[in-house]
């Protein structure tokens, strides 16, 4: 690794700010006391904090998840290894969980075909590393981490794609089921009355720049994600659905297209990392890059913290989320109160989730759902035990 030296939201899911809306206390007796409440911090020294997210929009209960790679993470800074590696290891162990956009369950694109997947690492020391676009490796972390060991911060397309092969990593070509599902329920979206946040108006046909031709309709749509035999089946099951007037089950599932996993870090030294991978957003023209690589929007670490988001890719890059949230951090605000300044502007619709940590604690928001997970000194957190109303 070579150090770059040049220098009405739904629910707050952050234990920090537990009290003051609504969210009450794990009921759990395996989790620890609550982080104290903003304010109300001692003296003591730091203890080692790691902060995992599945993704804005991911269901609580996969917080399974992001407490593996949590506990994954601490356990390489027990051994020893700096934040920048616990980091990038708690991303590997969310990489190779098909349930989370990244790694193998990384998002398909609107052709059906293609997967581009975007990662990137930074520290308090100055060290980052970013690729965005690359295709077929299981671990984008690892790629973004050598990118660091490189004279360049971010690596694209096709020669980030030919760096990518000669580090010889394992491979992830496939898309699961749960992306060709995510898919259709994109398009579906996309092809209705209300498409999701940034296509309205947008005349996409006149956009479309894949190999393949674009859909003249839903069926021709559902047969990119799915096949010929997958949209049938769709077909079929709505209109039994139908009949039988049942609740659609995939109508609260939203286009679930906006999710990332990322990780952040605080060791017993105060030395912090944070790490973000992604099969980016599944409604995008080719060639469309979000805010995972772009120092200060998806991710950023220094000497005051560090802060990793999730959600719709052009409202963090426009909000500058990362750096934002970091800086208000500097400013002595603890990292709950930080994220929720720095996203006012991003709305539901839009959709975004933020882990932070500091020398004042940790947080963890979104404006939906998220799974997330945390460890500070030996107490565990998770997006699932935490009640809300
Ligand atoms: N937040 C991931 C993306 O927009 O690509």
């Amino acid at each position: 690794m070579a150090a770059w030296r040049q220098g009405a939201r739904l629910c707050l899911l952050t234990a920090l700010a537990v009290s003051s809306v609504g969210c009450t206390r794990p009921a759990s007796s395996e989790l620890g006391e609550l982080p104290p409440s903003v304010g109300d911090f001692d003296d003591a020294p730091l203890k080692p904090i790691v902060v995992a997210h599945g993704g804005q929009g991911s269901p609580a209960a996969l917080s399974d998840g992001p407490l593996r790679a949590v506990q994954a993470a601490r356990t390489r800074m027990d051994a020893g290894d700096p934040p920048w590696e616990a980091a990038i290891v708690g991303i590997e162990g969310l990489e190779d969980d098909p349930r989370f956009n990244a790694g193998i369950g990384a998002n398909l694109r609107m052709d059906g075909k293609t997967i581009q997947t975007d990662a990137a690492v930074m520290d308090d020391l100055g060290s980052f590393g970013a690729v965005a676009g690359i295709r077929g490796v299981r671990h984008p972390i690892r790629v973004a981490e050598a990118v660091a060991s490189t004279p360049h911060l971010l690596m694209v397309g096709a020669g980030a794609q030919a760096f990518a092969d000669t580090l010889k990593l394992e491979g992830a070509t496939l898309a699961t089921q749960r992306a060709r599902d995510k898919l259709a329920h994109g398009w579906a979206r996309l092809l209705s009355d209300r498409p999701m946040a940034g296509w309205e108006g947008v005349d996409w046909r006149k956009a479309w720049n894949y190999e393949v031709p674009a859909p003249k309709n839903l069926r021709e749509a559902r047969v990119l994600a799915l096949g010929e035999e997958g949209a049938d089946a769709l077909a079929a099951a709505e209109a039994a659905a139908e009949a039988s007037q049942a609740e659609d089950e995939s109508a609260d599932t939203e286009d679930g297209t906006k999710d990332t996993v990322g990780v952040v870090v605080r060791s017993s030294e105060g030395h912090y990392a944070a790490a973000l991978s992604t099969g980016g957003t599944t409604m995008a023209l080719r060639g469309r890059v979000g805010d995972v690589p772009q120092l200060g929007a998806g991710l950023y670490a220094g000497p005051h913290g560090a802060v990793a988001a999730t959600g719709k890719g052009e409202a963090i890059i426009r909000e500058r989320v990362a750096a934002e949230v970091y800086r208000r951090m500097a400013d002595g605000l603890p990292p709950q109160q930080a994220i929720e300044v720095a996203t006012r502007n991003i709305t539901a619709d839009e959709g975004v989730g933020v882990i932070a940590v500091s020398d004042l604690g940790w947080g963890a928001w979104a404006t939906s759902q998220m799974a997330w997970a945390a460890q500070e000194g030996a107490k565990l957190y998770r997006a699932d035990e935490m009640v809300w109303r």
